[in-house]
Formats: C-alpha cells, structure tokens, sequence
C-alpha cells in the first residue's frame, strides 16, 4: 500500500536510480532520493528532486533501494542496513552480491532482489512509445524476476507492489530464489544472450569489412532474419529449411564447444560471479 510508505533510493542519480526515482516521483510512495556523486546529485536536482542524506533517509524508510554499482554493495549494505527500521524491506536490483553472500546480515529486516526482464522481443507493441521504450519501464509492458526468501506473504505482497511501480508497466512479478535469478542473471541473459547479440554485431561487421558485402545489404538480411531465427528457434513459428537445418549443424559444430554447458554448474556461476563482483571468491 503506497500510501504510509515511505521508500529511500540510494544512488538515485544513476543510470536504474534515475528510471526507478522517475517511476516512484509519479506514484503515491513517499519516496526520499539518496546520492553520493555530485553529477548525480544534480541530475537529481534538474528533474526537480530533492536529494536526502542517505542516513536520514534509510533511518526512516520502510524499503530501502539500493541502486549503487555492484561492486560496492558490500560496503554500502554494511553502512546502511544497521540504521534500518526493524521489519523493513532492503531492495537490490541485480542478484550477484546478494548470492556472494555480500550483503551485511541482519534477522530483523527482508532481503529482496528484483530484477527487469525488459520487454520481450514478441511484445505486441502497439504505440511508439512502446517502441521506444526498448529497456523497459517507461511504456513498453515487461516482466520482472525476483527473490525474496523467508518472508511471509504480506511482505511479498508489499515488495511486489514497490517492485511493480519502479519498473512500471509491470504485467507479472515472477518469485524465485536468489540462485535461480543468479542463473538466470547472468547467466542465461547475460552470458548467452546479450554475448549472442554482440557476436550478431560483430558477424555483420565480418560479412562487410571481410566479405565485402554492402552494410545496408547485409544489415537488411541480418535484422530480418534474426527475427525469424528467434520466433522460429524460441516459439516454432515456421520450420527451418532442410537445407538451413544443414548450414545451422555447420554452425553450431564450427562455433559452439561441445562443453559449453557447463555454464549452468554451480562452479562457473560462482566463478563469474567473483570476477563481476571483483572479488576472489563468492560466500555459501
Ligand atoms: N544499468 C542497467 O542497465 C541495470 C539493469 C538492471 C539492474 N541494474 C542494477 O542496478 C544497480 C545500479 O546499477 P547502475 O548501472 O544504475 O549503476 P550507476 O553506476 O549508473 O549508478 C550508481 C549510482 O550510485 C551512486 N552511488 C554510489 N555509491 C553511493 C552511496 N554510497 N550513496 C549514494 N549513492 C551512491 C553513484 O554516484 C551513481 O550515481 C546495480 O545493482 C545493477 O546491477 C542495472
């Protein structure tokens, strides 16, 4: 329930701390803006937000949002989490350092994670708006994954509800644990995905710079046909050619290690983990 609520958003001038202080600035939330940077400090003020000490804020808030960079989590947790209310919600929005176990602990408040989905390629997107929202939380309508462990039912109905506006327009909130949103981020969307998008990337620049086919040509060809590869690959919407069905073996048996799923062991997922966390080991 907005109303009563009062939430603090640490590193509001950032790249998520300005989307999710956008969103939260047009709801009922109380809502207190926390940054350190001076840039940020006054990206906060030119959109009209007043900046709070993060002390004053966390003392007060009941979820407190931690939109800083990953790598310092650790010491920011540390900081903020003793001057928190007893029974309030600490909110990070990406799961590596809370599956590092570099979170500071404390039994009296709720740990959740909250991560956007962004909207998904076969959104039926019907406004321009929609079109030009590509990462979410704008207009374009998009799903969200998160974690919340050993909380009852009310809190997760009070995380959902704060989760559902800062990356609003929200159609379903999806509860996990914290290791299968590990898996799921970075791992499938970041490791596989988003290392897939920038291999497309650097295969169009291959085809005209090595190939010498023109850029124009190649992107056209490119672009549609990754849509096809993806509602065919993803939702089976036509069946590949027997003879695409030929070139995509060639491909796979060129490109892809017959081991790569080892990505999914729990070992590689603490191992990439470290290095995105720049830490020598995660925590169990
Ligand atoms: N950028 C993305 O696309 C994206 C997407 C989903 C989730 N996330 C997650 O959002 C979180 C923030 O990432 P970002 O990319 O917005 O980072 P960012 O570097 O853009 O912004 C972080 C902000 O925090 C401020 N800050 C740092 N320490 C602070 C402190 N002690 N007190 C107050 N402010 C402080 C910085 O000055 C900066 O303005 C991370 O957990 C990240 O994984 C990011």
């Amino acid at each position: 329930m907005p109303e009563g609520t009062t939430i603090a958003v640490i590193g509001a001038g950032g790249k998520m701390g300005t989307r999710v202080s956008n969103n939260l600035a047009a709801s009922d939330y109380s809502v207190l803006y926390s940054e350190n940077s001076t840039a940020g400090q006054e990206r906060l003020e030119s959109a009209g937000l007043d900046v709070t000490p993060s002390d004053d804020a966390v003392r007060v808030a009941d979820v407190v949002i931690l939109a800083v960079p990953d790598v310092v989590l650790g010491t920011v947790s540390e900081d903020v989490v003793p001057k928190m209310t007893p029974g309030s919600i600490l909110l990070t929005l990406d799961p590596a350092a809370a599956y590092a176990g570099q979170l500071a602990e404390r039994s009296d408040i709720h740990f959740a994670v909250a991560h956007p989905c962004h909207p998904s390629v076969f959104l039926e997107r019907t406004t321009t708006e929609q079109w030009q929202d590509t990462f979410g939380g704008v207009a374009a309508p998009q799903e969200v994954v998160a974690a919340l462990e050993g909380a009852d039912d009310a809190v997760r109905e009070r995380a959902e509800a704060v989760i559902s506006t800062i990356y609003a327009p929200v159609i379903a909130v999806h509860w996990v644990t914290v290791r299968q949103l590990a898996v799921l981020e970075p791992t499938l969307v970041e490791t596989i995905a988003c290392m897939i998008g920038e291999f497309l990337n650097e295969a169009l620049d291959e085809t005209v710079n090595t190939a010498g086919v023109p850029r124009e040509a190649a992107r056209a060809i490119l672009y549609g046909h990754t849509w096809i590869a993806l509602t065919n690959g993803l939702r089976g919407s036509n069946p590949f050619s027997d003879a695409c069905h030929i070139a995509m073996d060639y491909g796979r048996d060129k490109i892809i290690k017959p081991t790569w799923k080892e990505i999914f062991d729990d070992s590689q997922l603490d191992d990439v983990i470290a290095r995105m966390l720049r830490i020598d080991a995660v925590k169990r």
